[in-house]
């Protein structure tokens, strides 16, 4: 079994694929009608010239990927998210499918006074077969504290610090992240800022169908995404799906195991959690969403268990962007948008971050189309570094309600002081330095007018069937 895994691993994966990237190339697949909606948009857009995937050639010679000083048995791509209440689950991927699924850990490096046991998973992807990878949930865990963790029973020690149960509360928030320079400038500016966490609101990889770029992504972010919790959502390059042969989401599914089962979700493509006092939910653009689907459903359900005294922010992370300005991708979010405003604006969600336009925008407060002082601030962040590059065309006049709009790649940082009060910022790649160039502070609905005014409206429509 080890053996024939380990030899359908070893072919090129480019040229093992091919027949099938006919295939790929006939089949009306999202991420290729995304490109063409970008290329055909106007005459004066101009896409700067794209930036490979930084080790897409190098795969091309598989024998140029052993690293002699590697063993198979030890832990790659590892990477952390939040699994309920002061839990949190390890991920990682071996070579050697006899490595156990177990996390020893403890708060003193070197000393490991606990232990995890966990599952494993594995996928294959038309002639790709996955490592094995693991999913280790450590916990009940202290607040704000630097733990030390091992993998796997051997190989490298890693570090995390869980975050606060109290503001102030930093977040880091970027979207579209792909792996190219330009994401590795993004990146290398995350980390010189302190966060508790990472959120990312869809499109990671820019895998497109190549698997082995799934594994040359977790590398790259291995040295941030061990360290903090990374809470990410799918975008349409998640979805891989192809037409009788594969049903989508496999490689996402598989690599990025996130909270839904803590938080009463059936799909890892939609979930929430908690942290310090806000409550983050993760809305998926790429499955049903209309008001008979289980999505639906879900949302009400989690909507109605929140309590805005305890969690004083409400912040909702999808997609396909709602109010956007830019050519690229125009409408895509419209009927999420008609399905699920009205629910969110009953909620007084305070803020709706997006992805998928490669570009930053931010809207005031905004409802059903229309300035509104008890709608959402939207942010749209879709300017992680991916190869596609940016979306530079604006529609003019500049709609009422968007504040702030430029064709850049960068991240947003959204600091939580209190309960009312959060700072957000956005830092453009500048010249390859973090350059903070959007800068407000919002407030957050609770304890404001708004949620006095429409609580009667929600009730009602939490309770319709
Ligand atoms: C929250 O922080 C802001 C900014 O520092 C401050 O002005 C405000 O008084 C604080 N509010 C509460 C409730 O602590
Ligand atoms: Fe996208």
């Amino acid at each position: 079994m080890e053996t024939r895994v380990a030899a359908r691993r070893s072919l090129p994966p480019l040229v093992a694929q091919l027949p099938f990237l006919l295939l790929i190339l006939l089949t009306v697949s999202s991420c290729a009608a995304a490109a063409t909606s970008d290329l055909v948009i106007g005459e004066d857009y101009v896409r700067p010239p794209a930036r490979r995937h930084r080790k897409a050639l190098l795969s091309l010679f598989p024998w140029r990927k052993k690293k002699a000083s590697s063993s198979s048995s030890d832990p790659q791509q590892v990477h952390i998210s939040l699994a309920g209440e002061k839990h949190v689950r390890v991920t990682w991927i071996t070579d050697d499918n006899s490595v156990p699924s177990v996390v020893d850990y403890g708060i003193k490096a070197g000393t490991y006074t606990s232990t995890s046991q966990g599952e494993s998973t594995s996928y294959s992807y038309l002639l790709y077969s996955s490592g094995k990878i693991h999913h280790v949930v450590l916990g009940p865990l202290e607040d704000n504290t630097v733990y030390y963790y091992r993998c796997g029973g051997q190989g490298p020690e890693f570090q995390f610090k869980t975050p606060p149960s109290q503001f102030p509360l930093s977040l880091a928030v970027v979207g579209d992240l792909g792996q190219t320079s330009w994401t590795t400038s993004t990146l290398n500016h995350i980390k010189q800022c302190e966060h508790d966490m990472l959120l990312l609101p869809g499109d990671l990889s820019y895998a497109d169908y190549m698997q082995h770029l799934w594994d040359s992504f977790g590398k790259l972010v291995e040295p941030l995404a061990s360290t903090r919790p990374w809470m990410v959502t799918e975008g349409n390059h998640e979805k891989e799906h192809i037409p009788f042969f594969e049903s989508g989401f496999q490689s996402y599914n598989a690599r990025w195991k996130m909270p839904y089962e803590e938080s009463g979700s059936a799909s890892n493509l939609y979930y929430s959690f908690e942290v310090a006092g806000a409550h983050i939910i993760m809305l998926g653009s790429y499955t049903d969403y209309d008001e008979n689907s289980d999505q639906y459903a879900w949302l009400k359900a989690d909507l109605a268990k929140i309590d805005r005294k305890r969690t004083p922010w409400l912040i909702v992370l999808l997609h396909a962007p709602w109010y956007n300005s830019n050519w690229a991708h125009q409408g895509e979010g419209d009927s999420m948008m008609t399905a699920m405003e009205p629910l969110l604006y009953a909620a007084h969600v305070d803020m709706i971050i997006a992805g998928h336009v490669h570009a930053y925008e931010r809207a005031e407060r905004v409802y059903n189309g229309r300035l509104d002082p008890c709608g959402a601030v939207h942010i749209t962040i879709g300017d992680g570094g991916n190869r596609e590059g940016l979306a530079r065309r604006y529609r003019n006049p500049k709609p009422a309600w968007s504040v702030f709009r430029e064709a850049s790649f960068g991240h947003g940082e959204l600091k939580i002081l209190n309960s009312t009060h959060a700072h957000w910022t956005w830092h453009r790649n500048d010249d390859e330095e973090p350059v903070r160039t959007d800068d407000v502070w919002i407030n957050s609905l609770a304890g404001t007018g708004c949620i006095q005014d429409s609580s009667r409206e929600l009730r009602k429509i939490l309770m319709a069937p």
